[in-house]
């Protein structure tokens, strides 16, 4: 039984990012080496305009290839009604709506302030959307490249927002600013507020404490985390913004600490291979992949 979930996000918030655009048949190759190395959930994509984003234009067949993966839960985002209602007609599981803390990034990512965002999801999750789940994601709760600081009552205030009407909020450290000790603040204040509404962490590495924050979230109860493989990932409307931490080292981090994570390290491995070959030019990190398993080294039962 899993004690930890994790979300591979690198076909979204790694492929917005990336130089090269990953062909559509190897995404979803991609993918399903993913969920085959145990990954329970994929964020495979996002329904954003395809001219402002040109790598997610595939995304609805994307999409409908994850929902041929048995067991896999499959999750979109979207930045506004319109996004939600071609997320629902693609069939997704699950669809994230990023909402930034920092009223610079989110204008200058969905052209809203965060206020408006807040009506903009609520609006969706009042559309009829059967057996799909709407997540509110902060994004830029720990620290903005255009704000500067983030105060944590404003993390708080739209995390309780989102909770009115969301099934999850996430709290996203979109651009690495957040340090363990302020990752334990945030989420208990946040927790306090809304209780299990409270589910995911999706932390950057940017300034290298990308483990160091799942960990001490962790210790707050945090059992959801997002990651990329090979540390892909940024936000191309926040300067500065560059990988989410590294699904490899995040599942190797949990298994040795004996806490399962249902991931097999190996088909892991094989998964990232792939997505090496697809990008050749795109930086890619981990130090699990350049080191490999411990002697000795036994995965979580
Ligand atoms: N999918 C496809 N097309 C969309 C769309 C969506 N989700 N939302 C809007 N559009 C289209 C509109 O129909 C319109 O098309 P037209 O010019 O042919 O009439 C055009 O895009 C502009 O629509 P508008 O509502 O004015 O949007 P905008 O230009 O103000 O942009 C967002 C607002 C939210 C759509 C855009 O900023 C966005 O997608 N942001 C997300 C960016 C992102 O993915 N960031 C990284 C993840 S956090
Ligand atoms: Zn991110």
């Amino acid at each position: 039984m899993r004690q930890i979930h994790i979300r591979e996000v690198g076909p979204r918030d790694g492929l917005q990012n990336a130089h090269q655009q990953m062909p559509t048949a190897t995404k979803k190759a991609w993918i399903s080496a993913i969920a085959q190395a145990g990954v329970a959930e994929i964020e495979v994509g996002s329904f954003v305009p395809p001219k402002l984003i040109p790598a997610m234009a595939d995304t609805a067949e994307i999409v409908a290839h994850a929902l041929g993966i048995p067991g896999l839960e499959v999750v979109a985002l979207a930045p506004n009604l319109k996004g939600f209602e071609r997320a629902l007609a693609a069939g997704a599981h699950k669809v994230t709506f990023p909402v930034s803390a920092s009223r610079k990034h989110s204008e200058s990512n969905v052209r809203m302030t965060p206020e408006q965002m807040v009506e903009e999801v609520r609006k969706c999750a009042a559309h009829p959307h059967p057996g799909v789940i709407v997540e509110g994601a902060v994004s830029t709760a720990f620290g903005c490249t255009m704000q500067g600081a983030v105060p944590e009552d404003d993390v708080v205030r739209i995390a309780a927002a989102l909770a009115e009407f969301c099934d999850h909020v996430s709290l996203a450290d979109t651009v690495g600013y957040a340090n363990p000790a302020q990752i334990r603040r945030v989420f208990a204040r946040v927790r306090r507020e809304i209780g299990g509404k409270l589910r995911t962490a999706h932390l950057h590495n940017t300034r290298g404490l990308g483990l160091a924050n799942a960990l001490a979230a962790y210790e707050e109860g945090v059992r959801h985390f997002d990651s990329s493989m090979g540390g892909l990932g940024g936000c191309p409307f926040a300067p500065g913004a560059s990988g989410n931490v590294i699904t490899e080292d995040l599942v190797f981090m949990f298994e040795s600490m004996g806490l399962s994570t249902g991931v097999d390290m190996a088909k892991l491995l094989e998964a990232r291979k792939l997505m090496v070959a697809a990008l050749p030019e795109e930086p890619v990190y981990g130090h699990m992949a350049l080191a490999g398993l411990p002697k000795g080294f036994r995965a979580a039962a």
